[in-house]
């Protein structure tokens, strides 16, 4: 890495207002050096249709691709981008690639929560020597304008980490700025939808959290790995006394990077009377663990909701009785830790079925998508926060009734 775009890195690391998450000032520990959310990778079976309802319904940016036209051979990348999300939808294009036989087993989904880092090599060779596998070795892409340096680290099921470092006209602040995001890819050209979206915006700002679900028994290993080969820490977690319903449980630990840049929950199934949300998950995807919902902020979260409906997003419903009993309990844990009360408009949130939550530190509003896909159960969380920084509790039990009713549809109860 160059000392310029060293030194644009780490101004940008630095200039947390610009980037995704509040940096908190008592977290010291980064090891890794995280910068941000690089991309999200999707590995799915048709790239160039899966952009279509990407741009369609969450109003994503199709903004740069790497096909055959511009020389990629083994797989077609496409480049969306909405705010500071950038997610990289890529097909396979021969059997040869390890995304062919990963797609037959287990279908779409997401591989990779790729960060940037300061040095790519420097963070994997810190990750190994702490206990990680690597997923693949680093490598890099370069030509005269700059350079892009990424390695992999294993983690749950078929969920990897890429650690990117980047330099010149690569750099992440460029590349928020349209510049290419690697050598070999190029600007989309003439995709009607870019238009559309850039006036009719879904204000979908950045990457809260990402959750993944793990087999039954290794929620601990996995809180222990993030410890360990990430240098995360343990934010909030919940045992099956806080997420359970009549008949299903489920435990959840958060993993918080040392710069809070991301939280990474993580779920195991708990024995209930049926089959819970994270135990469907894995029946569908051949027992293997991986990620169950990719939670995207936006700072007006009654904006963002109503135009992703307009769009025909499918959003879970809850029961209208949620609504009778919400406002009391938001507004009494305000009014006791001395916050304001929910400033949006009460009939709006019911109008579009937003749940609300609180804790000591604030509120937050928050909405789930039914499945992205047909194979149960990858989904988005809509999120937005008023001081809370939870994953909203007080909502667990009403939600994972709704997402029960969902799996009885499913026939997966
Ligand atoms: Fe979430």
């Amino acid at each position: 890495m160059t000392d310029s775009s060293r030194e644009t890195a780490i101004i940008h690391r630095m200039s947390s207002t610009t980037v995704s998450p509040e940096t908190s000032n008592k977290c010291s520990t980064d090891p890794l050096m995280l910068v941000d959310v690089d991309h999200v990778r999707f590995w799915v079976g048709n790239a160039k249709q899966a952009a279509y309802f990407y741009a369609s319904a969450y109003g994503f940016q199709v903004e740069q691709l790497a096909d055959l036209t511009t020389g990629s051979r083994n797989s077609a990348q496409y480049l969306l981008t909405q705010g500071n999300i950038r997610v990289i939808l890529e097909t396979p294009l021969t059997k040869d690639h390890p995304a062919s036989q990963e797609l037959l087993r287990l279908g779409d989904g997401i591989k990779d929560i790729a960060f940037t880092v300061i040095d790519s090599q420097k963070a994997y060779e810190a990750a190994l020597r702490n206990g990680g596998t690597s997923a693949y070795e680093p490598r890099t892409l370069s030509d005269a304008n700059g350079s892009v340096t990424m390695a992999g680290l294993q983690v749950y099921g078929r969920a990897i980490h890429s650690l990117v470092s980047r330099t010149g006209a690569y750099a992440l602040p460029a590349v928020k700025q349209g510049a290419s995001f690697a050598p070999g890819f190029v600007p989309t050209k003439n995709f009607s939808l870019n238009e559309w979206n850039l006036k009719h915006p879904c204000g979908l700002k950045f990457v809260d959290h990402c959750v993944g679900n793990v087999e039954q028994g290794r929620m601990n290993y996995w809180v222990e790995w993030y410890e360990n080969v990430m240098g995360f820490t343990m934010f909030k977690h919940f045992d099956e006394n806080d997420i359970s319903t009549e008949y299903s449980a489920l435990m959840s630990k958060v993993m918080a990077s040392g710069n809070h840049l991301i939280k990474m929950p993580i779920n195991e199934p708990a024995d209930g009377k049926k089959k819970s949300q994270v135990a469907e998950y894995l029946d569908w995807h051949d027992g293997t663990p991986g990620v169950q919902h990719l939670a995207l902020r936006t700072d007006d979260e009654l904006s963002s909701v109503a135009e992703l409906r307009r769009r025909g997003v499918d959003f879970l419903a809850l029961p209208d009785t949620y609504y009778e009993q919400v406002w009391e309990r938001v507004d009494s844990m305000l009014r006791k830790h001395g916050h304001e009360a929910v400033k949006e408009d009460h009939q709006r949130i019911r109008d579009l079925g937003i749940l609300v939550d609180a804790d000591d530190e604030g509120y937050l509003l928050q909405l789930f998508t039914k499945p992205l896909q047909d194979r149960p159960t990858l989904f988005f969380e809509i999120i937005s926060r008023r001081g809370s920084q939870s994953f909203g509790k007080g909502n667990f039990k009403a939600l994972f009734e709704a997402l029960e009713l969902e799996q009885g549809r499913r026939g997966n109860l």
